[in-house]
């Protein structure tokens, strides 16, 4: 027998739920399921969505073939950042042989080169640094990424010409994502009037980049050049469009999910200093043998790892993993029916007490759960993240850079370090402040 869905209070006639989701969409998200348990249903404006918590939702959600649940209709809100006809604005076939593309770039030989090429942005992050001072994590991991991700996917002397301009267009571009683009993604505003202008004009510089590499004949170890190289099945290249969004695919996939990650990461070692001795003594090992890090000695940091694991679980960038319900989807006894969004939430899975001992403890030597679908940070399935490898990489990276050379401390009581959702990827609140002091080594 089918059982209704528990339905959210607090819904408004007009527009149900969507005002307090677009506002604080992660306490709503967390109230829902105080208030219902494992499956519960709310309004965004007229979209009714179905929220599942726990393995075997998550199961269930990831293992349904996109034909019946959608992942490209529910974010349609992403068409107009990349473009028609990349990722979710394009065909199924297409938009896999796109993926196939994007999983081109980041296969080992080039992965070495992302990983000197980190490695240079980080040391030459904190060249100026001098002795001691303070820095905030979020601005500065932000804008460090920005700088290691253009120059992985557009080569060297595009990253050095990063100009003004290209970082307001980025975020003329990111501005025109936000909680309610998931309920109304073509909305007539002039912040979404911005995002058309910035990509249209982020077309014509990356067309001009494309047109200067084929002129000169030259060829790069970035994701620009994989992408040039490319063909489809039929043999078509892809067109100048169709590589910028690309760019735009690649960029918002892994710059804020990966600047965050290293915030929070750094944010923990400061606040868990019980571990700090034995974290050292792991990163400078790997600069024994040589001064400069290499992808192997990348992959043999475990504590370093814990510590990312364990801030992916407590602060998963992002939380509103949806798919549109294109045939009636059955769940236990529950049946969504077509039309639906359903949404799996991994900042409130991650903390269930049955699959996670004591789980608001920070515990980076933490097993791993014995349910794969238990934590979910990258998604599960067909669409689960192809960047993970890439993302863990440039973390290390980083952070090994940065802690070799300096320690890092709080510099605010410890619960004024908050966690906000504003444009639907995690981030730490304002200001999040950390000092640092250069190491002294024997
Ligand atoms: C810590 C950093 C990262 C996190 C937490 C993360 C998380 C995720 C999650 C949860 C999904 C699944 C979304 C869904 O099922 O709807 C996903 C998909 C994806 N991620 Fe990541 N990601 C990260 C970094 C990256 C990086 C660096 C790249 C690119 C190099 C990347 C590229 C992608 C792509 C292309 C997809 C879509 C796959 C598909 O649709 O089949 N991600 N990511």
């Amino acid at each position: 027998m089918t059982r209704p869905i528990p339905f959210v209070s607090g819904a408004s006639e007009e527009h149900g739920h969507l005002q307090e989701f677009n506002t604080t969409p992660l306490e709503f998200l967390h109230r829902a399921y105080q208030e219902c348990g494992e499956i519960c249903e709310f309004d965004l404006g007229g979209l009714r969505t179905v929220l599942l918590v726990g393995p075997e939702a998550h199961e269930a959600f990831f293992r349904t073939p996109d034909e019946q649940l959608s992942a490209a209709q529910a974010y349609q809100m992403m068409v107009p950042v990349f473009g028609e006809g990349i990722q979710y604005g394009a065909p199924p076939d297409i938009e896999r042989q796109q993926l196939k593309m994007q999983v081109q770039g980041l296969k080992h030989d080039r992965m070495v080169n992302y990983a000197g090429v980190v490695e240079r942005e980080s040391e030459d992050f904190i060249q100026d640094w001098g002795d001691s001072g303070e820095f905030d994590i979020y601005e500065a991991f932000t804008q460090l990424t920005l700088k290691t991700s253009t120059h992985c996917l557009l080569g060297t002397d595009f990253r050095y010409q990063l100009t003004e301009e290209f970082s307001e267009l980025y975020r003329d571009l990111e501005d025109g994502l936000a909680p309610s683009s998931i309920s109304d993604p073509f909305q007539d505003d002039e912040r979404f009037q911005r995002r058309d202008r910035a990509r249209e004009r982020l077309e014509e510089l990356i067309t001009e980049r494309v047109r200067q590499r084929r002129e000169s004949g030259g060829w790069e170890h970035d994701m620009l050049q994989v992408y040039m190289d490319s063909t489809y099945s039929d043999g078509r290249k892809l067109t100048d469009h169709e590589i910028t969004g690309m760019v735009i695919w690649f960029m918002f996939a892994g710059h804020h999910t990966s600047s965050n990650t290293t915030a929070w990461t750094l944010l923990e070692i400061a606040r868990n200093p019980q571990y700090k001795q034995r974290l050292l003594a792991e990163i400078d090992a790997l600069f024994e043998d040589s001064a400069t890090l290499s992808l192997k000695g990348l992959r043999e940091i475990p504590l370093l790892e814990g510590f990312i694991r364990e801030s992916l679980r407590l602060h998963p960038p992002l939380n509103a993993i949806t798919r549109r319900v294109m045939h009636d989807w059955s769940y236990k006894d529950y049946v969504v029916t077509a039309g639906k969004n359903v949404m799996v939430c991994p900042h409130i899975s991650h903390k269930l007490p049955e699959y996670f001992d004591r789980p608001e403890t920070f515990d980076p030597d933490r097993p791993a759960p014995a349910n794969l679908f238990a934590e979910i940070p990258f998604g599960g399935g067909r669409h689960k993240c192809i960047g993970n490898g890439f993302a863990i990489l440039q973390v290390k990276a980083i952070l090994s850079t940065l802690l070799h050379n300096y320690d890092f401390e709080l510099t605010q009581p410890p619960e004024s370090y908050g966690e906000i959702m504003p444009a639907l990827i995690l981030r730490p609140t304002d200001p999040c402040v950390l000092s640092y002091h250069r190491r002294e080594r024997a």
